[in-house]
C-alpha cells in the first residue's frame, strides 16, 4: 500500500493539478458516485433500520475513500412497498429515517464534507396511497381525475416486470396504467399541472441545495396519446433481431418523444438552479439513450445509465467492445456512466465469484475509463450477495416471482429477490456486522461479515476496500482521468485490454491483464509506474510485465 501511494503522491507532485479546476465540463461529466440504499447503510437509533443521521455519521467514511457524489435512493415518504419507490408525499421523508431537519441537515454536512449529493426522484408513478391518487381514483369528475392514466378498456401493452399493467378500478369502472407493479400507478404528464407539481417538487429539493437526481424509469414518462396497441410486440421491452438482447424500442409505453422534451425541460429547471445533475434510468442503447442526452445539443439528462453493463462477461473482449460501442455512440462531450452493481440487480461480486483479485481489476478498469463511475454502498468492500428464500422476500418482485422465469433472467440475471443484494452495510466484526443494535435487522446480514467488513479492510494493506481508496485518489487529482481522452490501443496478447486517456500533453496508459497466465505487453518510449495491482507487475525496458489478474497504470 505505501508503494501505491508513494507512487500517487509522484503523480500528484508531477501533474499537479486540481480536478475539473481549468475545464468547462460540467462537475458531474467525470465524477465518482456512491449509491446508497438508506435502509441498509447504518441505523443510528437501534430500529433495525438504517436511517438519514446514520448516514450523516458515515460521511467521514465516504469522504475518506474519496467518492466525490452520494447518491441516496429514496427515503420520501412511502408505505414502503417498494422500500420508497413508491413515494407518498414527495417533499417529507418517511419517519423511519428521519426528518426534514435531518435531510437538509445530510445535504449540508455533505457539502461541508467536499462532496456532492443526488437525491433519486421517482417522477413516472406515485404509490397508490399518494393523496393524488386516492383523489383520482375517486370519481371520473374529482380535480384530479386526469392526473394519471385511466382507460376504459385495457390495451394489449404489458408492464415492465411482465403481465398486464392495466389494473381495474370499481370506483371508476376503469383500468388505471402501472408500468410496474400495481400499487405504482403511472402519473399522466400530459396534464401540465402533473408536471408542474413534479417539478415544484424538486425545485423543493434543488432549493435546499440537493446536487441534482437520479430519475427513476424516466424512460415511462409519456405514454402513446391514443394508448394504442403495439404493432409488433406486446413488451415494453423488445428483443432486437440483429443483437438477440433486450433494447429499447418506441413502444406505446416507453420512449415517447415527449419524453426526450421532458427532459429537457427538466434540464432547465436543474440550470436555474446552477450546475445540477440528472441521472436517468434508461437501459438501451443508441440512438434512444442520445436523445435522452439531448441529441446533437446534449442539452437533455446529461448522464444515462447502461445497464447492459451490470450483466457484464469478465474478460478483456467484453470490456473492450463495451469501451468501443461507448467511445463510438457516446464520444465527449457526452459522457458515459461505468456500473457493475446497483440495487435491482445481482452485486458484481457474486457475479465475480468472490473473487476479490477479479474485483481489483474490475475497479482499475471502471476508475481509469473515460466517464463516471458509479459504485453501490459495500462494493468498496467486496460485498456479495446473500440468498434468501423466496418465501421470506419483503421484495415485492421477490414476492411475485416465486422463482425466475427464463424471459425474465434475461433482464435481472439470475435472482428476482432483490433483498438478496440489500442487506446490511458490513461495517465491522461486531454483531450484525455493526450496522445496528437492534435484536432483529430489516434484513439479515450477510454472515460473511466476520471476514468482509469495512473495519477489517481498512487494516488489510492487501484490501479491496484501500485499493478503491487509492484509485479514487488518483482519479480525483488527475485531470487527465478525469476529463482526457480515451482511445483503445489495438492488438494486445490474448485477455489483456489497453487503452491510453490523454489530456493535452498528458497522457496515461492503462494495461490490464484479465486472464489468469502473465503477462507481457510492449510499450514504447519510457513511461513512469504510476500504479499496479501487484507488486509483481512493473514496466522494465520497453515491456509491461503483468501478473495474472494484474494491472499497471503508467504515465508518460
Ligand atoms: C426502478 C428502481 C427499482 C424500482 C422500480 C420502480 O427500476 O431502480 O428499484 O423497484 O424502478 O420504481
Amino acid at each position: 500500500m505505501r508503494l501505491k501511494l508513494c507512487l500517487i503522491s509522484a503523480l500528484l507532485l508531477s501533474l499537479a493539478i486540481s480536478a475539473n479546476a481549468q475545464n468547462n465540463e460540467p462537475w458531474y461529466h467525470s465524477t465518482t458516485i456512491y449509491q446508497i440504499y438508506p435502509r441498509s447503510y447504518y441505523d443510528s437509533n437501534g430500529d433495525g433500520i438504517g436511517d438519514l443521521p446514520g448516514i450523516i455519521q458515515k460521511l467521514d467514511y465516504i469522504k475518506s475513500l474519496g467518492y466525490e457524489t452520494i447518491w441516496l435512493s429514496p427515503f420520501y415518504k412511502s408505505p414502503q412497498v417498494d422500500f420508497g419507490y413508491d413515494i407518498s408525499d414527495y417533499t417529507d421523508i418517511a419517519p423511519e429515517y428521519g426528518t426534514l431537519a435531518d435531510a437538509q441537515k445530510l445535504i449540508d454536512e455533505t457539502h461541508k464534507h467536499g462532496m456532492k449529493i443526488v437525491f433519486d426522484m421517482v417522477m413516472n408513478h406515485t404509490s397508490d396511497q399518494h393523496p393524488w391518487f386516492k383523489e383520482s381514483m375517486s370519481s371520473r369528475t374529482n380535480p384530479k381525475a386526469d392526473w394519471y392514466i385511466w382507460a376504459d378498456k385495457p390495451n394489449h401493452w404489458s408492464s415492465q416486470i411482465r403481465g398486464t399493467g392495466w389494473h381495474y378500478c370499481k370506483e371508476r369502472n376503469q383500468y388505471f396504467w402501472a408500468s410496474f407493479l400495481p400499487f405504482q400507478p403511472d402519473l399522466n404528464y400530459r396534464n401540465p399541472a402533473v408536471k408542474k407539481a413534479m417539478f415544484d417538487a424538486c425545485r423543493f429539493w434543488l432549493a435546499k441545495g440537493v446536487d441534482g437526481f437520479r430519475l427513476d424509469m424516466i424512460n415511462s414518462i409519456y405514454k402513446d396519446s391514443l394508448l394504442r396497441n403495439n404493432t409488433a410486440s406486446r413488451r415494453a421491452v423488445a428483443r432486437s433481431p440483429e443483437t438477440k438482447k433486450y433494447r429499447s424500442t418506441i413502444k406505446g409505453s416507453l420512449n415517447q418523444p415527449e419524453t426526450f422534451e421532458f427532459a429537457k425541460e427538466l434540464r432547465a429547471v436543474c440550470d436555474s438552479f446552477g450546475d445540477r445533475m440528472l441521472l436517468g434510468e434508461v437501459y438501451g442503447t443508441h440512438p434512444v439513450v442520445k436523445e435522452f442526452l439531448g441529441g446533437q445539443k446534449n442539452n437533455g439528462l446529461g448522464l444515462v445509465f447502461n445497464f447492459e453493463m451490470l450483466r457484464f462477461h469478465y474478460n478483456a473482449k467484453y470490456f473492450s467492445k463495451l469501451v468501443a460501442n461507448l467511445e463510438k455512440d457516446f464520444p465527449a462531450p457526452y459522457s458515459p456512466v461505468y456500473v457493475f452493481s446497483n440495487h435491482d440487480r445481482r452485486r458484481s461480486m457474486k457475479r465475480l465469484k468472490d473473487d476479490m483479485a477479479r474485483a481489483k481489476l474490475l475497479h482499475v478498469f471502471q476508475l481509469t475509463t473515460r466517464g463516471v463511475s458509479c459504485m453501490y454502498y459495500g462494493e468498496e468492500i467486496g460485498m456479495s450477495d446473500l440468498q434468501i428464500p423466496y418465501k421470506d422476500a419483503l421484495d415485492p418482485i421477490g414476492q411475485k416471482y416465486k422463482k425466475v422465469p427464463r424471459w425474465l433472467s434475461e433482464l435481472f440475471d439470475e435472482t428476482l429477490n432483490r433483498d438478496d443484494l440489500r442487506t446490511p452495510m458490513q461495517w465491522d466484526n461486531s454483531a450484525n456486522a455493526g450496522f445496528s443494535t437492534s435484536a432483529k435487522t430489516w434484513l439479515p446480514v450477510n454472515p460473511n461479515y466476520m471476514q468482509i467488513n469495512a473495519k477489517t479492510e481498512v487494516k488489510d494493506e492487501n484490501s479491496l476496500l484501500l485499493e478503491i481508496q487509492a484509485l479514487l485518489l488518483l482519479h480525483k487529482r488527475n485531470k487527465v482521468l478525469h476529463d482526457g481522452s480515451l482511445e483503445l490501443i489495438p492488438k494486445q496478447p490474448h485477455g489483456v485490454l489497453a487503452y491510453k486517456r490523454k489530456l493535452n500533453d498528458q497522457e496515461v496508459i492503462v494495461i490490464l491483464n484479465f486472464s489468469k497466465k502473465p503477462k507481457e505487453v510492449k510499450l514504447s518510449g519510457t513511461p513512469n509506474s504510476l500504479y499496479q495491482i501487484h507488486k509483481t507487475d512493473k514496466y522494465d525496458a520497453g515491456t509491461v510485465h503483468l501478473s495474472a489478474l494484474g494491472a499497471m497504470i503508467l504515465g508518460k
